[in-house]
């Protein structure tokens, strides 16, 4: 059954509302570029697996994709390897550990376990057939874009801030090259990962990334198919396995959808069959997860009666 649009309006717009002066949390201070964002952005997105859209707030803001292009470039080499082969290669185990932790490496062979940490999302970007650099990264794009229904661009601002401090990445690509994880040169893993993460979204776009996957790999937008609807269940099990990094048992237990989050202030929560939830704040907690974006992604869920457990 789906949900009306009155009911969908009501709850993003009281979820924006009841959030849009929560105090707390700070803007990710590691990457120079994502420090300098307006810390009161606030937006919340819904968009159906019958293509409806619903936003408010700053909905029209772009900001960095980050870590939650993680989930998509899975997605892509997923499709092209096959689940079998992918979850071989990369895992799928939460590490209990940071998102850039080396300890997580340490303890399980310089091998990622997860691809929604950084070391195994630099790990499924090597694994992407490709012929170089940049074909790899023009099929991360395009995959991006196809998710998204809309031609994202790369922000050289993000990707020049990045490139330039990515030096702690750099050496778990190293690791990764000594555990036998990494498929291609690990140097163009890594920048071609850094790129992925500085393609610039809006909320919706966010939320209709999410609501492909919510409508089985088909985007309800375009009405085109993406992936293939037998990968999504194995994208979702690591979304709720590690989407929100060390809070994801927190998450499942209170919120109970599978979600991803970004240091750029975005998260996307997926509802299957019925719709994505997306929000977008600067402001992180400490683990990396945006504080306005948490809460009200969490309350149109509560509201729409969708936890999944
Ligand atoms: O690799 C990094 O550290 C960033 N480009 C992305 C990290 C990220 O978003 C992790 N998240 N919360």
């Amino acid at each position: 059954m789906s949900l009306d649009d009155a009911t969908i309006a009501q709850a993003v717009g009281s979820a924006h509302a009841a959030h849009r002066d929560d105090p707390g949390g700070a803007n990710a201070s590691y990457i120079p570029y994502l420090a300098s964002v307006d810390p009161s952005l606030f937006a919340v997105a819904v968009v159906t697996a019958d293509g409806r859209v619903f936003s408010t707030g700053d909905d029209r803001f772009e900001f960095a994709i980050e870590s939650i292009s993680k989930v998509f470039t899975m997605a892509l080499a997923m499709e092209q390897v096959g689940a079998a082969a992918f979850h071989a290669k990369i895992g799928a185990d939460p590490t209990g550990l940071p998102f850039n932790s080396v300890m997580a490496l340490d303890l399980n062979k310089d091998r990622p376990l997860s691809p929604l940490v950084n070391a195994g999302a630099i790990a499924s970007t090597s694994l992407v057939t490709a012929t170089g650099a940049d074909d790899r990264w023009n099929r991360i794009l395009s995959a991006q874009r196809d998710f998204a229904a809309r031609e994202l661009q790369l922000s050289d601002e993000v990707n020049d801030s990045e490139q330039t401090t990515n030096f702690h990445n750099r050496a778990m690509a190293w690791l990764l090259y000594g555990g036998d994880s990494i498929f291609c040169d690990p140097m163009e893993a890594v920048d071609v990962y850094t790129r992925q993460c500085s393609t610039l979204i809006t909320t919706v776009d966010l939320a209709t990334m999410g609501a492909t996957l919510a409508a089985g790999g088909r985007n309800p937008i375009t009405g085109t198919r993406v992936i293939s609807s037998g990968n999504v269940p194995h994208i979702l099990a690591e979304m709720t396995m590690e989407g929100m990094y060390t809070r994801s048992g927190d998450w499942a237990y209170t919120v109970g959808l599978p979600a991803k989050s970004g240091v750029g202030g975005g998260i996307v929560a997926v509802a299957p069959g019925e719709l994505a939830i997306a929000a977008f704040s600067p402001p992180l907690d400490d683990a990396g997860n945006s504080v306005r974006a948490q809460a009200a992604v969490a309350d149109v869920a509560s509201e729409l009666g969708l936890n999944l457990y």
